[in-house]
């Protein structure tokens, strides 16, 4: 093929679709302002990009109040502030070992730096974890329960649903990693009892990089990560206490969310079902033609389980990063390869020596890109080239 094959959304989106390249130079010219500062018409207009963008993804997230979302540059950002400003010395938090060095390396460093205790709890091959082991690990001071909803390595779903029950029952806080399913799995956070959700823009919600969001429950009086001018309550040096001002300090990435706002309006007007169906079907497709390749080993859930639009797996005898390179180099084909940011998913995996290499779908993929990848894979390490 002669353009490129890009199987990496699950890093981040690509191409985005033009909708939101058109909002972004839109943006530049008629709402670039500075939200907040001004009275003006222009700084009117960015603002109200701002606003119908929050209002878009609380009805994406069945999020009652828009200002309970706050923008982020990313998921890691939204984590980062849940995390931080969360957690006390002595608090307990429980995990899973699915989580991504966003969630663990934040978490480590509070363990180091005043003292939390954590549990990661244990996942299966399949990447799903045991929600009875779960419950015997709630302790007194258990204060927060950590999950991601599907898992950047295995393409595993975690039953937040079962997990948010569990952590009501317990009478502790939860905050989910959306950035394998916001755009791609269904969110509900009333009756998933999700208190916090930190979701990308640039993922599944088809905008561009540079974007997130952290979504804080009103019963939650987070501590603001970033302190600083928000063009509210100007004449006070306390950080304001109105949402989403407390946890938006600085100018914000207007442009940058008018094209998440296009994206989001793309997702919608696709159906989140729809993509996960179209992503789900894609994989199995994959996977299918993947498994008949002799020394192939998929990782995560089995062919026709549930699963996001991830296929991880090894090829015996390479390395992986081999693997990806020959698949860029020779057929111009983009999957990531080596450790994935989650050194715990790796160990489950049994591939901390070998790295996975992973192809990941979105939904402008199409059946012909995955057949191409089948080819080349084929033509590398089928049984006749072996
Ligand atoms: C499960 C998970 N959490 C967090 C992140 C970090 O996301 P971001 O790059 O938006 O900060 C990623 C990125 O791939 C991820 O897969």
């Amino acid at each position: 093929m002669e353009r490129l094959v890009y199987l990496d959304h699950a890093a981040t989106s690509w191409p985005k679709p033009s909708e939101v390249a058109a909002a972004m130079m839109d943006a530049l010219d008629h709402a670039a302002a500075n939200a907040g500062r001004g009275n003006y018409s222009l700084a009117l207009d960015t603002g109200r990009v701002l606003m119908r963008a929050r209002m878009q993804l609380a009805e994406l997230f069945g999020v009652t109040h828009a200002h309970d979302i706050a923008f982020t540059h990313n998921t890691t950002m939204g984590l980062n502030m849940a995390i931080q400003g969360f957690l006390r010395p002595g608090d307990h938090v429980l995990s899973t070992m699915t989580e991504h060095n966003s969630v663990r390396r934040p978490l480590e460093h509070l363990r180091k730096s005043i003292g939390i205790e954590i549990d990661y709890v244990k996942a299966d091959a399949a990447g799903q974890v045991d929600l009875h082991q779960m419950n015997r690990l709630f302790k007194t001071n258990t204060r927060m329960v950590i999950c991601n909803h599907s898992s950047n390595l295995l393409g595993s779903i975690l039953p937040v649903g079962d997990i948010g029950d569990l952590t009501k029952s317990h009478g502790a806080t939860f905050l989910v990693d959306a950035a394998q399913s916001a755009g791609s799995i269904a969110i509900d956070v009333g009756s998933m009892n999700i208190d916090m959700l930190a979701f990308p823009g640039h993922k599944g919600l088809l905008g561009p990089q540079g974007t997130g969001g952290l979504y804080i429950s009103p019963r939650i009086d987070l501590e603001p990560l970033l302190l600083g001018g928000t063009g509210s309550q100007s004449e006070n040096s306390d950080q304001p206490t109105v949402r989403p001002d407390r946890y938006e300090a600085g100018t914000q990435n207007t442009v940058g969310i008018a094209g998440l706002l296009a994206g989001v309006n793309k997702i919608k007007s696709l159906g989140i079902r729809n993509i996960h169906q179209h992503e789900w079907q894609l994989v199995q497709r994959l996977m299918e033609g993947l498994e008949r390749i002799p020394g192939l080993k998929l990782l995560g859930p089995a062919i026709g389980l549930p699963r996001s639009g991830i296929a991880a797996f090894t090829v015996e005898g390479q390395d992986s990063a081999g693997v990806a390179h020959q698949l860029d180099r020779e057929y111009h084909i983009a999957v990531r390869a080596g450790m994935h940011c989650t050194p715990l998913a790796h160990q489950t995996a049994d591939t901390m020596a070998s790295g996975a290499v992973r192809a990941s779908v979105g939904p402008s993929t199409t059946e012909e890109e995955v057949d191409y990848l089948l080819h080349a894979m084929n033509e590398l390490y089928g049984s006749k080239n072996k």
